[in-house]
């Protein structure tokens, strides 16, 4: 499997890596999760070269980072684990997470995931959501004290803008940010990729599958529960154009031997300026599939034809 170093972190990331939302088995998002399958899924991961596992607390509240704590055991050294801090637990379903980045919430925070993770060192320590709340001074102040102890190897930031960044900057390093990018989630194309070119920052981009809805699995009859019923881009007009274009794009895949899935994840980790897509999955079988979309190239002409499909 193919490396690339992220941003100037000094960390080199597979150029896939494995997300673990799903993972976290909270059943009104993403439907049944069997553990043994989420412990197997990220094995498979790791015997296929992908090094980089990303979760995060709210998972499942703590659940996907037990699972990842548990997967790696006697395993660590084959793999960079990133997490997330910044969105607290809901008091109740209704709830959205509250966010925080104030200096002793990312402090308890970093203690809770090692111990769930059950490790020493987290590899990627990434702001989940901006905190309008706590000046990102304070936040950067406790993020690189945790670097200069030990605790933490890379900094990072998610769903972050460039001014957000910028001012992150100032009060220390930013090594990666982590954002949407698919063919139906382009905007992370327009700014927030040519700025980490930029500025040396690694790109991890999230969603690459658009939910599944990008693997060729769903039809015209397909019913959505869950996170994909909150989706637009599974209701409706929208939705059976993109039923229309993964048909599209499943042409192309076929004249290269692979799947749709496969297409989809190698146009998106050749993307300009990304390090690494985060692609989730719940069971081994979709990991052996998904490592199968890196390893081989699509000709200019048919990234121009995949273009076409995109923006019709
Ligand atoms: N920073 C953030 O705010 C943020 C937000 C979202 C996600 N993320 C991260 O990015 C990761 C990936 O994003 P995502 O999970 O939302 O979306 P995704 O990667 O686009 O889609 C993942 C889902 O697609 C299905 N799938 C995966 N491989 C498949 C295959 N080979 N064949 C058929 N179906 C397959 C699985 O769902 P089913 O098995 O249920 O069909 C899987 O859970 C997350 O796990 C998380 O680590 C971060």
């Amino acid at each position: 499997m193919q490396k690339r170093f992220l941003g100037d972190s000094g960390l080199e990331v597979s150029v896939i890596a494995l997300g673990t939302w799903a993972m976290g088995g909270a059943v009104e998002t993403w439907g049944q999760v069997d553990d043994r399958e989420s412990i197997a899924a990220i094995h498979q991961a790791l015997d296929l070269g992908i090094n980089l596992v990303d979760t995060a607390p709210i998972y499942g509240l703590g659940h996907s980072e037990e699972i990842v704590g548990k997967a790696i055991q006697g395993r660590r050294s084959e793999v960079l684990v990133a997490t997330k801090c910044g969105l607290l637990f809901p008091k109740s379903n209704d709830e959205l997470p509250p966010r925080c980045l104030s200096r002793e919430s990312v402090v308890r925070e970093c203690e809770d995931s090692l111990r769930r993770l059950r490790t020493d060192v987290i590899d990627v320590y990434q702001c989940h959501w901006p905190d309008p709340e706590t000046h990102i001074r304070e936040t950067m102040d406790a993020l690189t004290t945790l670097l200069e102890q030990g605790k933490i190897r890379a900094i990072g930031l998610s769903n972050f803008s460039c001014e957000q960044m910028t001012a992150a900057r100032e009060f220390g390093p930013v090594h990666c940010l982590q954002s949407p990018l698919s063919m139906l989630q382009l905007r992370a194309a327009e700014d927030l990729i040519p700025y980490c070119i930029e500025h040396r920052i690694g790109v991890l981009t999230y969603g690459p599958l658009a939910k599944g809805l990008l693997t060729g699995k769903f039809g015209k009859d397909s019913r959505f529960e869950g996170i994909r019923s909150q989706d637009p881009e599974f209701v409706g007009e929208r939705y059976r154009r993109n039923l229309g274009m993964v048909d599209r794009l499943g042409k192309i895949a076929a004249d290269y031997d692979k799947t749709v899935t496969q297409l989809v994840i190698n146009w998106t980790a050749s993307f300009r300026g990304v390090t690494a897509p985060i692609v989730g999955a719940k069971r081994p079988s979709q990991v052996v599939e998904n490592a199968g979309g890196v390893g081989w190239t699509i000709t200019e002409e048919d990234r121009a034809r995949i273009d076409a499909i995109i923006r019709s």
